[in-house]
């Protein structure tokens, strides 16, 4: 009994040291290595996080600021989590102090913006997980220093706009994910320097309109998802300029105007064999009202007839028209030869009365 009590008075010691180093509300594991203060209610940083932390997990907190240099003693952190928390403000040189920095989850905060200092320092990030915060818009300087970043998710934001250099210095980016936002067109030069690029996500946005040239750049992309935007027509030379190895595009739930001119630019571009239109059976008619809500495939091959049912229609009737103006012609001739005739033959019986 003597000798239970002290194994636990040992093991209640034991655990006050490492906790005194350790913040109230936080777990220090593994040689002090990992620190886990996930749902402590914290609403600003914590003080005292060991400076051996290589993974510090502040998930599921209130904090709605980050501070400049606010981890300058926590020079080792590889991975630092503070998503779903509160925070709407970083402050230039937030994370300067993080070289060795490669995994940041801000997801699921209120950010609404990314200056310039955002990313000072983060020279080794190669994730950073933005998902579901504000953002608008992405200027050319809101990833100016995140030259070895590999995957880079900005789903479910408000993005409309997006800088012609915001991902110029991204060489290395891998997946880019932009679903669910609010890009209404695509611009060439905004992808121009992603030739490391293998996904590119812009499913669920309004995206109505892709300028020919925009997707050129990437000649790495194994995976480009347009389902859920807005797109009623394509144009052939968009999707020619993709020169990869194999890409597979995802195009449903666009509200195709399924018109003879949409059938040809699908019918060649399947017909190119590096491009794989993997959802190209699940494509659905948004126009003409007649075909609304048809499959593009089961009435792909009736699409161009009315196109030929009018063509050829026209040439009859052009045919028609030609031929009845040369009968007319021939007739009047005729009419009129005979007309002469007649007049000579009146001429010859004037002669006669004489
Ligand atoms: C989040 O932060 C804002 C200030 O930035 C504050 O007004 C708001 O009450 C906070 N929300 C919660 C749930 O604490
Ligand atoms: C992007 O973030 C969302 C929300 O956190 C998550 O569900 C999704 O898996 C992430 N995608 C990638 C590829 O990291
Ligand atoms: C086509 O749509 C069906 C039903 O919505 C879905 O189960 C299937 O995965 C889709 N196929 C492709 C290739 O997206």
């Amino acid at each position: 009994m003597k000798e239970l009590l002290f194994l636990l008075l040992v093991t209640m010691e034991a655990s006050r040291s490492d906790g005194s180093r350790c913040e109230l509300g936080c777990e220090c594991r593994g040689d002090l290595r990992f620190t886990i203060c996930s749902r402590a209610l914290f609403s600003q940083l914590p003080g005292r996080i060991p400076p051996t932390t290589e993974l510090l997990d502040l998930s599921d907190n209130n904090i709605s600021f980050i501070p400049e240099r606010s981890f300058s003693k926590n020079r080792k952190l590889r991975v630092l989590l503070l998503q779903n928390n509160n925070i709407s403000l970083v402050e230039d040189g937030g994370f300067s102090q993080l070289e060795f920095l490669q995994k940041l989850d801000l997801s699921w905060n209120r950010i609404s913006s990314l200056t310039r200092g955002f990313s000072l320092g983060l020279t080794l990030l190669r994730e950073l997980q933005l998902a579901h915060n504000s953002l608008t818009s992405l200027d050319s300087q809101s990833f100016l220093h995140l030259d070895g970043l590999q995957r880079l998710n900005l789903s479910s934001n408000s993005i409309h706009t997006i800088h012609v250099r915001a991902f110029s210095s991204m060489s290395t980016l891998r997946q880019l994910h932009l679903e669910d936002n609010q890009l209404t067109s695509l611009k060439s030069g905004i992808f121009s320097m992603l030739r490391s690029l293998e996904v590119l996500n812009l499913a669920g946005n309004r995206i109505s309109e892709t300028e020919v040239g925009v997707f050129k750049p990437l000649t790495s992309m194994t995976l480009l998802n347009l389902a859920t935007n807005r797109m009623s027509s394509i144009y052939f030379k968009t999707f020619l300029n993709i020169h990869t190895y194999s890409t597979h595009i995802l195009l449903e739930e666009n509200p195709w105007n399924c018109d003879c001119d949409l059938q040809r630019v699908f019918r060649k571009l399947r017909s190119i064999q590096r491009l794989f239109l993997d959802d190209y059976y699940n494509l659905t008619c948004k126009e003409p009202p007649v075909i609304k809500d048809y499959r593009l495939m089961d009435v792909d091959s009736e699409l161009c007839i009315a196109e030929t049912v009018t063509v050829l229609i026209i040439t009859v009737t052009v045919v028609i028209t030609v031929l009845a103006a040369m009968l007319m012609g021939e007739r009047k001739r005729k009419k009129k030869k005979r007309g002469k005739h007649w007049t000579q033959q009146a001429d010859l019986s004037d002669e006669s009365d004489y």
